[in-house]
């Protein structure tokens, strides 16, 4: 005889869904967006289908549908012309820049959005890294003057969350320190606390045409092969005073969404990052699987994982696609 039978609560659709532990809603997404420089420009990114880069004024029509779809929260990333890009990133903290002008823009006519800034020295730098490099190498502690500098001046922007995106040690307590002298408390910090080494950053490195000019980023991106380390990141980051804590890429480490969770009781997020929409969106053109399954089956799993914030272009679509 067979007791306990776990078909009986699969059996149908109503007791499917009443017995459903995870439901990604439309407030845990975070929309990325690409900012480019002109009026009335869009062109679409060649290895993310759907996504485009936007001139400001576009990008604030983007913003107007999503927040009718219910997505309210975004990521801004722009695409500097190389001839502004040079050793320091000092275009990032230029308050006439393409960057600093549309986050105002934004901020002032949807004030009720939350636009959480990229603080990172690659879509500004001649070397196409996230810190100052010298002879080859990637200086930490000055670099933290241009993050600090950047968070701050988009911080007087308008920015509702900075997120370090470099990896750069002590970063989180530096921008925290300079936004408090500045008397920017209320601005939050989402710190990019375990960032792999990844491959799958390609299709956003062609968004921003921000690759490397030489090497890697592994002497500051985290070796996808490490777990434990992510915690020390993550204590670090939590002592440092982020208020969020999040995990980079997203589906290739569940296990480490999941380690953080369960250790710290900052909200987790997760960034299902370039690669992994680009995958999905490849496979399903094809005809290889269904885009849209496969699209609400990765989300879902981040959230299972532990993650209640998920970054995600997918988030429009989404959106639009979700009946609850
Ligand atoms: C760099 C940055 C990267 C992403 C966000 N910020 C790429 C990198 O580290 O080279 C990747 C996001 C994505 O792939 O969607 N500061």
């Amino acid at each position: 005889m067979i007791t306990h039978r776990p078909r009986r609560n699969r059996k149908s659709a109503a007791i499917r869904a009443m017995v459903q532990e995870t439901q990604v809603i439309n407030s845990d997404l975070i929309f990325p967006l690409f900012l480019i420089e002109g009026k009335n420009m869009s062109s679409e990114i060649k290895s993310m289908p759907g996504i485009y880069r936007f001139s400001s004024d576009l990008i604030l029509k983007e913003i107007e549908a999503c927040m009718n779809l219910g997505i309210y929260s975004f990521a801004l990333f722009p695409n500097i012309s190389e001839s502004l890009k040079d050793k320091y990133a000092t275009e990032s903290y230029n308050d006439e820049g393409l960057y600093l002008k549309a986050l105002r823009d934004i901020k002032k006519y949807f004030p009720e959005s939350c636009i959480m800034t990229d603080v990172a020295m690659d879509p500004y730098s001649s070397d196409g890294h996230d810190g100052i490099v010298e002879n080859g190498e990637i200086l930490n502690d000055p670099t933290l003057e241009v993050l600090g500098r950047m968070a701050v001046a988009q911080a007087q922007a308008g920015a509702d969350i900075v997120g370090p995106s470099d990896m750069m040690d002590g970063r989180v307590g530096y921008i925290r320190q300079e936004l408090d002298n500045e008397g920017f408390t209320k601005v939050s910090i989402m710190a990019y606390s375990a960032k792999y080494a990844s491959a799958f950053y390609g299709p956003f490195r062609d968004a921003l045409d921000s690759a490397p000019k030489f090497g890697d980023k592994k002497t500051y991106q985290m070796n996808p092969a490490n777990h434990r380390e992510a915690i020390i990141e993550a204590q670090l980051d939590f002592e440092e005073g982020a208020d969020f804590l999040m995990v980079k890429p997203a589906l290739p480490y569940l296990d480490v969404i999941k380690t953080l969770s369960n250790n710290f009781d900052l909200p987790i997020a997760a960034y299902n990052v370039s690669g992994e929409y680009a995958m999905i969106k490849a496979a399903a053109q094809n005809g290889w699987l269904d885009g849209d399954k496969a699209m609400f089956e990765s989300l879902t799993s981040i959230k299972r994982a532990g993650a209640k914030i998920i970054l995600t272009y997918f988030a429009k679509e989404f959106a639009q696609k979700n009946k609850i």
